[in-house]
């Protein structure tokens, strides 16, 4: 078969056209990525096999037999060359001020962790958890798990206690790792008190470790031990684990359409590999870039584009601690300015926020450095697209509209700057990346073949990227990612493709919202809301929001004989979302009805509450399969007094 093709790929040179090497990509996925992997990355033992993988059982692996060491590819091997170069720019929190870590500092540190982590006990396959902020602390943590192999569980520090609390119980994780406080936008968190009260509901913990983000003062017990201290305490080197290519890497808890968040899990060389790919191909990285990717580590976003993927290609990374609008609305382009970024990639929530701050906030910074424009997280709408091209960009850059998730391991779908047939289009994400193959299916499970109709977005073939598996939950995998459309992945979005098989995603087609570039799930939701006692029941939607992509909307009833106005409702909700998730998932708006639109199965009909929260009630369409037809009247009627 190799013969048919001229081997090895050339894919040192990121200007091949796109189409040869996507072509290749599905028709020899073995020799591709096999060779990819060879090339790329360094092992301790070579892989005997490329993949074995079944999408009707959901048994994914990949380059099996192989050992490998994902720090020593992210690290060592960098080190080696130049252990001066920068890996990480840390933009603080403090305006105007960044600090550099080289690849030699990081892996010291990484190192030091490592040793403090196996002097606590912790073994490969241990669960650590991480809840920290954007620091190189916590890039080194990652990677200490890494080197033991550990499996790390970032949870984004914004989360409440209790939401870190059942992160922290279902990975049964036994050393969390944090910091005294966080800042941002000027404000600190105190993270270590947020810890306290999360642990104290985790048997599994046994140590807490914490790091000096502001110095500040914290009560610390005996559980409980100062990271820095403990690292001076110890070596600062530390072998790397020789790993499996399969063992896990880490997982990240994502929500789903149902009930609790779910800890998504991948494994070593496949993910890195697409990271690393993805980083360089899409983004068409270049030695010497400085890449900017603004997004928090707690997010698949920093795990591929932050940390792993630029790691391992031993790019520099801009680490982003602050908020978009600190000290005022012009401080992503004075970074881009002070660092010379070449590329920034961001949400298009920032971007909409940010065109509302005004054009000056740009243009004030010179963004001469700026070479390539990346988005992520909802669809990017053609104002937006416009602006970021235009005022952003100056007309100079390219836009890179890229399509994926947490479940996929990096980019899936995007533009390829650097390919010569692959021009961007407003709107549209458009090519699949290497070995990705789109596939539209109608909700009947039909293929659909036409141009311009939407259907549910699926991926027919494996990829090594592909999350492996819900921690602990196999059959959960199964039920939502491949038993809806049997044999092949479904994302769970909904998309379209042009005439000339370019995509468009049109957004989640399921029970999640995307809200702010944020992912929450509406029974997660539900369920926080249904604990407050004159709550009988809720039900919350997305509506369109200029600058969010998708508003939160709740419709509460209240139990028989509770009286009390919305906005105190409103008020007690909104306390218990903050005590029982996060600040980022709070309903935008609030209604009180008096019954909720049902089937005759008691299903409550979100398509209904949908038009009316989107103020199109003249698109209800038939209403009378309800168990109680009449209530979607009375819905609208009090959706138009709210107005
Ligand atoms: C949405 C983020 C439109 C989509 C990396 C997906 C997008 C969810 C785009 C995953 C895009 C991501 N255009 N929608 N370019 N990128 N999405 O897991 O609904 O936090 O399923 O991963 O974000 O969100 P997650």
């Amino acid at each position: 078969m190799a013969s048919e093709v001229s081997y090895p790929l050339q894919l040192s040179s990121v200007s091949e056209s796109h189409a040869s090497l996507y072509e290749e990509s599905l028709k020899h996925p073995e020799q591709f990525w096999g060779d990819l992997a060879s090339r790329r990355l360094r092992w301790t033992k070579k892989f005997d096999q490329v993949m074995d993988c079944d999408m009707r059982t959901g048994q994914f692996k990949w380059f099996l037999g192989g050992v490998i060491n994902v720090s020593v590819n992210c690290l060592d091997r960098h080190v080696e060359e130049n252990a001066d170069k920068p890996a990480f720019i840390w933009e603080k929190d403090e305006p105007g001020t960044h600090e550099v870590i080289s690849y030699g500092q990081l892996l010291e540190s990484t190192c030091r962790i490592a040793n403090v982590l196996k002097r606590e006990g912790v073994k490969k396959g241990d669960r650590v958890a991480i809840y920290m902020p954007a620091s190189p602390l916590l890039a080194a943590t990652m990677l200490a798990c890494a080197r033991i192999g550990a499996i790390h569980s970032v949870v984004f520090a914004g989360f409440s206690a209790e939401s870190l609390m059942n992160r922290i119980n279902d990975a049964s994780a036994s050393v969390v790792v944090t910091a005294d406080e966080a800042v941002r936008g000027g404000k600190t968190i105190p993270l270590k008190s947020i810890v306290d009260e999360a642990v104290g509901g985790c048997q599994c913990v046994q140590r807490v470790l914490v790091s000096r983000r502001t110095g500040a003062h914290v009560p610390m017990t005996p559980r409980d031990l100062q990271l820095e201290q403990a690292m001076s305490e110890v070596s600062d080197s530390c072998a790397p684990e020789p790993l499996d290519s399969e063992d896990p890497l880490f997982m990240l808890y994502t929500s789903g359409s149902t009930g609790k968040p779910k800890g998504i899990l991948h494994t070593q060389a496949g993910y890195l590999l697409y990271a690393s790919i993805t980083q360089q191909y899409v983004f068409d990285y270049r030695p010497g870039d400085v890449y900017a990717c603004v997004a928090d580590i707690g997010w698949i976003t920093g795990h591929s584009y932050v940390v792993y993927g630029p790691l391992c290609n031993g790019a520099t990374t801009v680490l982003f601690e602050t908020h978009p609008t600190y000290p005022d609305p012009g401080r992503y382009w004075e970074m881009v300015q002070r660092l010379k970024v070449t590329h920034f990639y961001t949400a298009p929530t920032a971007i909409r926020m940010l065109i509302r701050k005004g054009d000056e906030w740009v243009k004030k910074y010179d963004r001469s450095s700026l070479r390539i424009l990346g988005c992520v997280g909802e669809p990017l709408n053609k104002e937006a697209w416009k602006w970021y091209n235009t005022v952003v960009g100056e007309e100079r850059c390219t836009i890179v509209d890229t399509y994926w998730q947490t479940e996929t391991g990096g980019i899936t779908i995007a533009p390829r700057p650097a390919a010569d047939d692959s021009q961007p289009k407003p709107g549209f994400p458009s090519l699949p990346f290497f070995g990705i193959l789109p596939q539209l299916r109608s909700e009947n499970d039909e293929v659909i073949t036409e141009s311009n109709v939407q259907g549910h977005l699926c991926i027919t073939k494996p990829w090594p990227g592909m999350a492996r598996t819900i921690y602990g939950n196999h059959q959960n995998f199964m039920d939502v990612y491949y038993n809806p459309h049997p044999g092949v992945y479904f994302t769970g979005d909904g998309a379209l493709r042009d005439e000339n098989g370019l995509y468009r995603i049109t957004g989640r087609v399921d029970d999640i919202i995307m809200s702010k570039g944020h992912r929450i799930g509406t029974a997660e939701l539900e369920c926080a809301m249904n604990t407050e006692p004159r709550v009988a029941e809720t039900a919350v939607v997305g509506y369109p929001h200029e600058i969010y992509g998708e508003g939160i909307y709740a419709f509460v009833i209240l139990k028989d004989g509770v009286v009390a106005s919305v906005e105190t409702i409103a008020e007690d909700l909104k306390t218990i979302v903050r005590k029982k998730i996060a600040s980022f998932a709070l309903p935008n708006q609030f209604l009180i009805v008096p019954g909720l639109p049902k089937t005759r199965s008691g299903k409550i009909m979100r398509r209904i509450l949908r038009k009316i929260a989107a103020d199109r009630h003249e698109e209800l369409g038939d209403v009378s399969t309800l168990a109680d037809p009449s209530v979607v009247e009375k819905i609208v009627q009090e959706h138009n007094l709210l107005k």
